[in-house]
């Protein structure tokens, strides 16, 4: 068990990474405070800076990115997969040992507890082995030619270009890396914008990095989203946006490309996941499933339960039941024991989930838990249950990304349905019954709202074999280890008439092995 506290935190001088080297010097700095000591009469502890870079700065990491592409003629793109995949698994090898440290980090600073951050680490090097794992079964596929109207081809798979990779500050490790890693691999260059909570831990895989792929192709560096972003892509150089955050800084970003022909987006954006709790489900299920589904990580993840449709017939019991869980659950510093709520990174969420619970109280809704319910201690915010809440409430209409939980009860389910077809969101929903007369038909409408329907169980992303992704402002293309290999490169083929002269043509070039890209090589 790690029990470590800040005041043992590295002292980390916010490093970054551009063209192949590391730079700690010219450039502007900020100070990285936890929030997690910001408890009691304790205060926030400084555990490190983080780059905190300008404009220009930032557009030379972009231009070191395009030299590293050299327009697809670059040493990455063009390398065989074997030299990629041998330089990734160098590069997992490199981060395994800083495992202690990493967690370390992402409990100090974004409050994830230590069983959390370790399974956020641990989660990571799993995507990362079953990434290279699925690249050598699409090369495999890939290898075989096919025949069809007088010819013969091969279709493979190349990289798009260069890449914008940004994500959550709740998943810093994990989410960035479900798209860095299958980017890096299909043969993309990256310009890594580090998250705003969760950007110390990135200083310890500048090395790795540098060492394990060559100058240019990974390039890491964070300063003011607003003045850095923007007009790095409005340079046209960015050909993929990576981007897990919100939906409206989403579409500003996106708007400032001047070619959006030429640009891809794979988003992983906003979300309003509902629970619907009919009337014959099983009620200690249900209420321990929205238990989790609503408060791990304090409600700090996008596939969160966020708002719970409760049948009117048990929303009494329901929420007599999930009240008295909510108040046992332990609050406190992330390094304590069995600790299920820790503080909030974001110092200025605390202000934003109380009047969204004033809110909520001005149109009738109640807490349910008034002893502790929505007491705020300095960074730590105690969980709220509101009930009978208004549909025009904005705790039911906006993301809360925290720990309140809004119950509605309902008698008619189809006034759910509107609400999910109504909803600027798409992402999942947790259905709790038992009833296949009534949950069949209801599955049949859900698929057309959300992309991933729960039965009697929470939301959640994983397995990672899974499709994650959603509908409207949800997302934009799909990620799981198969689908974000597809989604970071393009197919691209090599097609020849099925007649002598081609034949011998592309014999030739497999015979000698003069080609990597046609190839009938098989990755071991
Ligand atoms: O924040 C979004 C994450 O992808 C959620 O992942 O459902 O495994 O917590 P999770």
């Amino acid at each position: 068990m790690n029990a470590a506290i800040p005041a043992n935190a590295p002292n980390l001088k916010g490093r970054i990474l551009i063209g192949g080297t590391v730079h700690e010097s010219g450039y502007a700095r900020k100070q990285v405070f936890s929030q997690s000591t910001a408890i009691g009469t304790m205060g926030p502890t400084l555990i490190g800076e983080t780059p905190n870079v300008d404009k220009e700065l930032f557009l030379s990491a972009v231009d070191a990115a395009r030299i590293a592409w050299a327009r697809g003629q670059g040493p990455w793109p063009l390398a065989r997969t074997e030299e990629r995949l041998a330089a990734v698994t160098q590069f997992r090898d490199r981060m395994l040992p800083l495992r202690k440290q990493i967690c370390q980090l992402l409990m100090w600073e974004i409050g994830k507890s230590w069983v959390d951050a370790q399974s956020e680490f641990d989660r990571t090097i799993t995507y990362i082995n079953d990434t290279l794992e699925e690249v050598k079964q699409l090369e495999r596929d890939a290898s075989r030619f096919q025949f069809a109207g007088g010819l013969l081809a091969q279709i493979r798979r190349a990289p798009l270009g260069v890449t914008l990779c940004m994500g959550p500050f709740n998943y810093p490790l994990n989410e960035t890396f479900t798209t860095l890693i299958p980017a890096l691999i299909m043969g993309n260059v990256l310009v890594v914008k580090v998250p705003r909570y969760g950007q110390l831990f990135w200083d310890l895989l500048l090395e790795p990095f540098r060492d394990c792929f060559p100058a240019g192709v990974v390039n890491i560096l964070n300063g003011h989203g607003r003045e850095i972003v923007g007009p790095a892509v409005k340079t046209g150089l960015i050909d993929v946006l990576a981007f897990i955050g919100s939906s409206p800084v989403a579409n500003r970003i996106k708007q400032e490309h001047p070619h959006p022909n030429r640009f891809r987006s794979i988003l992983g954006l906003d979300a309003k996941n509902p629970a619907i709790v009919l009337a014959d489900c099983d009620l200690d299920l249900a209420v321990n499933e929205c238990l989790r589904g609503s408060l791990s990580f304090n409600g700090q993840r996008c596939t969160a339960l966020k708002l719970l449709f409760v049948h009117r017939s048990l929303v009494f019991e329901f929420t007599r039941r999930f009240v008295l869980k909510v108040d046992a659950l332990k609050c406190g510093m992330p390094w304590e024991p069995d600790v299920q709520i820790t503080p909030l990174p974001d110092t200025e969420k605390p202000a934003y989930l109380t009047s969204l619970i004033a809110d909520a109280q001005s149109r009738g809704a109640k807490l349910a838990n008034p002893d502790r319910g929505g007491r705020v201690d300095g960074a730590l915010f105690y969980p709220a249950v509101l009930t009978d809440v208004p549909l025009t409430a904005r705790l039911a209409q906006e993301e809360q990304f925290g720990p309140v939980v809004p119950i509605v009860p309902f008698d008619d389910v189809g006034t759910v349905l509107t609400y999910m077809v109504e909803s600027k969101y798409g992402a999942q929903v947790s259905l709790f019954g038992s009833n296949p007369e009534v949950i069949g038909p209801l599955i049949d409408r859900l698929v057309n709202q959300v992309c991933r329907i729960n039965l009697n169980t929470q939301c959640q992303r994983g397995p990672d074999v899974f499709p994650f992704t959603g509908r409207k402002d949800s997302a934009e293309g799909t990620l799981s280890v198969y689908d974000a290999l597809r989604s970071f490169s393009i197919r691209s083929m090599v097609a020849a008439k099925q007649d002598a002269s081609g034949k011998t043509l592309i014999r030739g070039i497999l015979d000698g092995d003069t080609s990597r890209f046609l190839s009938t090589n098989i990755v071991l």
